[in-house]
């Protein structure tokens, strides 16, 4: 029991000071509980809001991704350059050092390989692992126009449910068939459906022609895929792009895990999103600190 001997009369209530009544900082997560909107915090990192997720999830359909070899030794350098992880909870528990930081975001379906028809999907973590494992979200695959779209669904909007009784947000990621029209009429689709049915937030690709019709269109952040390697000069304007167009960071994998210099491109993609480098100084840099390495 506490000591009750002289107790100090509490008497300085600072009645001059309003107290804060700040709306949370990202886009349609202000009604969200305390443990969402922390673990958020924990993936999008203010003062730009944004956040560069380094994505290392591969495995879990197509097994060691070139670059993705040895994990231990390609990524967990690049673990202090990244907002947030996108992995699966295999790689967490074996490979990432408990001591890490930043975002977690578990992938939490799977199913398939790329040997199969990829949207036959299920849910593939117990939402009580995902809490013992203390992550800040949990990702899921969403096949809108897929063979298996109501079983994505399904899988999303029972994730979803889980999700809430935890406080553990939700990532939609829009997964495009082979056979898929990538064009913004299909992604202004598919984003706003997954928001609709839940998700606290959502992964899609970039798009040359009205991306901005799609971030606006979709009332919570929007993270943009990185998709194939291409050059890192792309890479990085496509980066660009996608924040001036209203995408609330990136989610990307290969474009840095597969660079020639992977340490250098995840330092140049986070001074493209955090702080609006131009793609074309974001490049100097990348080589200034590939060629200090050397
Ligand atoms: C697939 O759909 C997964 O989310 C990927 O494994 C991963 O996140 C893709 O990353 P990237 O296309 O940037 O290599």
């Amino acid at each position: 029991m506490a000591d009750t001997d002289n107790v100090k009369e509490s008497k300085d209530f600072c009645l001059d000071v309003p107290v804060p009544r700040e709306a949370f900082f990202l886009k349609g997560s202000t009604a969200l509980d305390w443990g969402m909107q922390n673990r958020l915090a924990r993936i999008f990192r203010p003062p730009s809001g944004r956040t560069v997720m380094l994505a290392i999830d591969h495995g879990y359909f197509q097994g060691p991704t070139s670059g993705l070899e040895r994990i231990d030794v390609n990524i967990v350098p690049l673990l202090p350059y990244c907002d947030a992880l996108m992995l699966t909870r295999g790689i967490l528990r074996t490979t990432i050092p408990p001591s890490f930081g930043q975002g977690v975001v578990v992938r939490a379906s799977g199913g398939p390989s790329v040997l199969k028809e990829l949207s036959n999907e299920r849910l593939a973590i117990d939402v009580e692992d995902a809490a013992r494992l203390n992550v800040s979200a949990m990702a899921v695959q969403v096949f809108i126009g897929g063979e298996h779209e109501t079983q994505s669904i399904d899988n999303l909007t029972t994730l979803v449910d889980l999700g809430l009784r935890f406080g553990i947000p939700t990532l939609g990621v829009t997964a495009v068939g082979k056979d898929m029209v990538r064009d913004a009429r299909y992604f202004r689709l598919a984003c706003r459906m997954i928001a609709e049915l839940g998700a606290q937030f959502v992964k899609t690709y970039y798009i040359e022609k009205d991306f901005e019709t799609v971030t606006a269109s979709c009332p919570v952040p929007v993270v943009m895929a990185g998709g194939k390697k291409l050059p890192e000069l792309d890479a990085l304007k496509m980066a660009y792009r996608a924040v001036s167009e209203g995408a609330s960071g990136v989610d990307m994998g290969r474009n840095i895990f597969q660079s020639d210099a992977p340490t250098a491109m995840i330092q140049a993609v986070s001074k493209v999103v955090h702080e609006m480098m131009k793609p074309e100084d974001a490049y100097d840099l990348f080589q200034t600190l590939k060629n200090e390495k050397k």
